[in-house]
């Protein structure tokens, strides 16, 4: 059986409301905020998130997991203070011709080992940045389907990889291990597994090619 959740979704976009509509679901409940006050998204939030509570980004604080939502250009203006001691799901993604060059991305570590730094003390997980969120409640299947869809999980705490791991599988998708944090890089805009679908078994190939890769750099 599933375990509830409290999860806090920062960015109610196309991303954010698709996670949390999800996330009700399988069961958890969830909670709202951008950086405005919660009285201005909560029409949208009864609307497109029915039974999630909107709420200022303050009311995120003592959620089981966090979820940044927010177009990868605005990370820095964040409220990073909600985030510290939580468990935080970057689903951000870097992609110059939108984000505009920034020059932190364009180093080759991966984009959240940058946010991780901006961030603080967070125990950041990235995943949720390689499905569409036109997709993330189409391609949902039970635990145990055939060919069930999997999504890539990178974190440098075990702890909170495990935390996200049952989260994903919770919203209808195999979770596997891509290894620390800045293995995220395997899960970027442009690579195999941002561009395609993958099952487990596939997705544990494509990360082992990307792994002999990066190791080889
Ligand atoms: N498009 C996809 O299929 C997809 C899939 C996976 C991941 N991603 C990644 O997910 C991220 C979000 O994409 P999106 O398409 O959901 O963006 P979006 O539709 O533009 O929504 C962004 C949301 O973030 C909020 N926001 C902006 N700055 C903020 C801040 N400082 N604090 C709190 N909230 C803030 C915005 O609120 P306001 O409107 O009030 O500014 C808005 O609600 C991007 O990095 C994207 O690359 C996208």
């Amino acid at each position: 059986m599933t375990q509830q959740l409290s999860i806090g979704i920062l960015g109610a976009g196309r991303v954010g409301t698709a996670v949390g509509r999800q996330a009700i679901r399988a069961g958890h409940t969830v909670r709202i905020a951008t950086g405005k006050p919660a009285s201005e998204i909560q029409l949208l939030t009864e609307v497109i998130v029915p039974g999630a509570q909107a709420v200022d980004k303050e009311g995120l604080r003592g959620s089981d997991i966090i979820i940044v939502a927010v177009p990868l250009h605005k990370y820095r203006s964040i409220d990073t203070d909600v985030l510290q001691g939580h468990v935080v799901i970057d689903t951000m993604n870097y992609w110059a011709p939108v984000d505009g060059v920034m020059e932190e991305f364009e180093s080759g570590a991966s984009t959240s080992e940058v946010t991780a730094d901006f961030f603080g003390d967070v125990r950041l997980v990235k995943t949720l940045n390689h499905i569409g969120y036109g997709e993330l409640e189409v391609e949902s299947q039970p635990s145990g389907a055939p060919g069930r869809r999997a999504l890539a999980v990178a974190a440098d705490d075990d702890d909170a990889k495990q935390v996200v791991a049952a989260f994903i599988d919770s919203l209808g998708y195999d979770a596997v291990d891509a290894g620390p944090l800045a293995a995220g890089q395997a899960l970027e805009n442009g690579t195999d597994i941002f561009n395609g679908r993958h099952d487990a078994e596939q997705m544990r190939s494509l990360l082992d090619q990307c792994h002999r890769v990066l190791s080889n750099a």
